[in-house]
C-alpha cells in the first residue's frame, strides 16, 4: 500500500477513535450538544479519509505523488483547525466560530486539490490512449 494511503488510513482511525469516544460520551451522558463535532469527525475524518486512502491505494500514480501529499497535508491541517474548534464552540465558546470557518475552507481547498489529482489522472490516461 502506498505511503499516502497509510497516512490517510492512520488519520482516519485516529478520527474514528475520537469520534466514537465523543458519540459514547453523548450517549452515556444524554447530552448531545457536540453532535456536529461528532458527526463531522466521523464523516470528514473516518469516512472521507478512508475513501481518499482507498483511492490512492487503487490508483498509485508516481506523477500525482507530490500533489497527493499536498492534498494530505492541506486536508489534515483543515481537520486539525476545524474539528477541535467546532467541539469547543458547541460547548459554548461561540467566539471560535471564525476558526471553524477557516478550518472548513482549508478542508475545501484540500478537496479541490484531490479533484485536481483525479482529473490529472484522467488527462494522463487520455493522452496515453491517444499515443496507442
Ligand atoms: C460508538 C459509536 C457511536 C455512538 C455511541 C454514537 C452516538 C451518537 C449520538 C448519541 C448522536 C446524537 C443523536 C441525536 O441527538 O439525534 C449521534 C449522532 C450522529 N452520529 Fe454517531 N455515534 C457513533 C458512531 C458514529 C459513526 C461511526 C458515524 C459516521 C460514520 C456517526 C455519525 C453520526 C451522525 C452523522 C450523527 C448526526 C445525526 C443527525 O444529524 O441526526 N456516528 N451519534
Ligand atoms: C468543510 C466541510 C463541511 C462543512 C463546513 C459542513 C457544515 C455543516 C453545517 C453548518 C451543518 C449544520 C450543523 C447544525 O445544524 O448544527 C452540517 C450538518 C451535517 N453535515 Fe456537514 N459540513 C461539511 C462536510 C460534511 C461531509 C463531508 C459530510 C458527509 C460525508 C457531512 C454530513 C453532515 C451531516 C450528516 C449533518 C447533520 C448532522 C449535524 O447536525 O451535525 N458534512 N454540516
Amino acid at each position: 500500500m502506498p505511503k499516502i494511503s497509510q497516512l490517510f488510513f492512520k488519520t482516519a482511525i485516529i478520527c474514528l477513535i475520537i469520534g466514537l469516544a465523543m458519540g459514547l460520551q453523548m450517549g452515556m451522558s444524554g447530552n448531545h450538544t457536540v453532535i456536529a463535532a461528532h458527526a463531522h469527525l466521523n464523516l470528514l475524518g473516518w469516512v472521507s479519509c478512508s475513501i481518499f486512502g482507498g483511492y490512492y491505494a487503487l490508483n498509485a500514480s508516481k506523477a500525482a505523488k507530490r500533489l497527493a501529499m499536498v492534498h494530505y497535508v492541506v486536508y489534515t491541517l483543515g481537520l486539525i483547525v476545524m474539528l477541535p474548534a467546532l467541539y469547543f464552540m458547541e460547548l459554548g465558546n461561540r467566539q471560535l466560530e471564525p476558526i471553524v470557518g477557516i478550518g472548513s475552507l482549508i478542508i475545501f481547498a484540500g478537496v479541490l486539490i484531490f479533484a485536481v489529482v483525479m482529473l490529472s489522472k484522467e488527462i494522463a490516461a487520455m493522452s496515453e490512449a491517444r499515443r496507442v
